[in-house]
């Protein structure tokens, strides 16, 4: 059941507003913030909004089940928790907590290489839980493959490589506030190769990653281990078809939050050329101002085989720890439970492109 407890809040965007005011403005900026003049921010969730579901009638939907699989792994709900820095910046509680709300929301978590808990104590916190690693390939291989190494010993099943991230992009909150890791947070892999983290910048733990990397970096990486290889931070049907000709076993389609480069299309509306290019071959993600349950079932209409979420999770966190993350989780299966339902769906994979338009 969707608990919406009296007085507390209803939707994903409700506790947005609830943490609003319990975040300093330097960590509220930069997990709020976009690039630039934040217009792929906004038009990451307008593109949504501009988007109609069209219900199918007399279709049993008695027992309506949410669950799917991404790469072969199972999981509550097409749901996957997105690859976010800083969690312990939000809430005491981390990537650890978020780990846990993942668990118990029977979803998978991935943990960003910015992380502040290193990939074994995430894997610790909530040990059989699936979860993928998402990897910034650094300029210092050595931390990357220390990274890598930890994360395949550590039971991770599958890398996530961002490859949109080559510098941050202009995050003009975070200029106005003087954001820099605060006292008291540490990134591991970013310490590990910077020899600390606070009072870093974005740009300044951005300028650790490498910006020569290229296609055939991908297909080294795929080919050094031993777990599939996703990439993340694709905009175009090209370039998932060259991620796919190098290895890649899935991709997200990402503008990463509208956090790189300003002006390109939501993550939505980038969607379906590529998942007409990849016809199959690979399974397709989007991310990207998901809220609603019916936002995960219009991207699952235009091909996608699950939706990533980040900022809504943030908010969990910052709200109520594990908790937060775990009810804004279950709020978003209940919901999509319902919508199915109402859709004329009894399933993920009975939601197809003529349901949308
Ligand atoms: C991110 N994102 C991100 N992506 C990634 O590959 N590695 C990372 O470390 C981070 N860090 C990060 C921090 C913050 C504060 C935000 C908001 C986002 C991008 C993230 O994985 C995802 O692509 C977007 O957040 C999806 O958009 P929504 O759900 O936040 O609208
Ligand atoms: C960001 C990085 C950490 O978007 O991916 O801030």
């Amino acid at each position: 059941m969707i608990d919406g407890r009296v007085g507390g809040p209803v939707s994903l965007r409700d506790v947005e507003a609830l943490v609003a005011t319990k975040l300093d403005a330097g960590p509220l900026g930069y997990f709020a913030g976009g690039a630039g003049d934040e217009r792929t921010l906004a038009d990451n969730e307008a593109a949504f909004a501009r988007l109609q579901l069209l219900p199918r009638v007399l279709v049993d939907v008695s027992a309506v089940d949410t669950a799917t699989t991404v790469l072969g792994t199972p999981i509550s709900m097409p749901v996957i928790v997105a690859p976010v820095a800083l969690q312990r910046m939000a809430h005491p509680d981390g990537e650890p907590g978020m780990a846990r709300a993942a668990a118990a929301a029977g979803t998978l978590m991935c943990v960003s290489t910015l992380a502040t808990a290193t990939a074994r104590e995430v894997a610790e916190a909530a040990p059989g839980a699936p979860r993928w690693f998402q990897l910034y390939v650094l300029r210092d291989r050595g931390v990357t493959h220390a990274l890598v190494d930890e994360a395949v010993d550590c039971g991770y099943r599958a890398l996530v490589v961002t490859v949109d991230a080559p510098r941050a992009g202009r995050r003009e909150r975070d200029l106005r506030t003087g954001f820099a890791v605060p006292p008291g947070i540490d990134m591991p892999g970013v310490s590990a190769a910077a020899g600390h983290s606070v009072g870093l910048t974005p740009a300044d733990f951005f300028s650790l990653v490498d910006a020569s990397l290229s296609w055939k970096d991908l297909e080294a990486l795929v080919e050094a281990v031993e777990i599939p290889v996703l990439v993340k931070g694709i905009h175009t049907a090209a370039d998932a078809r060259l991620a796919i000709a190098h290895g890649a076993a899935g991709i997200v389609v990402s503008n990463h939050g509208g956090r790189q480069l300003d002006g390109v299309p939501a993550g939505i509306d980038l969607l379906e050329d590529v998942v007409q290019e990849v016809a199959g071959d690979v399974e397709v993600l989007v991310d990207g101002g998901v809220r609603r349950g019916t936002d995960v079932l219009k991207a699952l209409a235009l091909g996608a085989r699950a939706v990533l979420v980040g900022r809504p999770l943030l908010w969990g966190l910052a709200w109520d720890g594990e908790a937060g993350a775990r009810w804004v989780l279950e709020t978003l299966r209940a919901e999509l439970e319902l919508d199915l339902m109402l859709l004329g769906a009894a399933t993920p994979a009975q939601v197809v492109r003529a349901h949308v338009r």
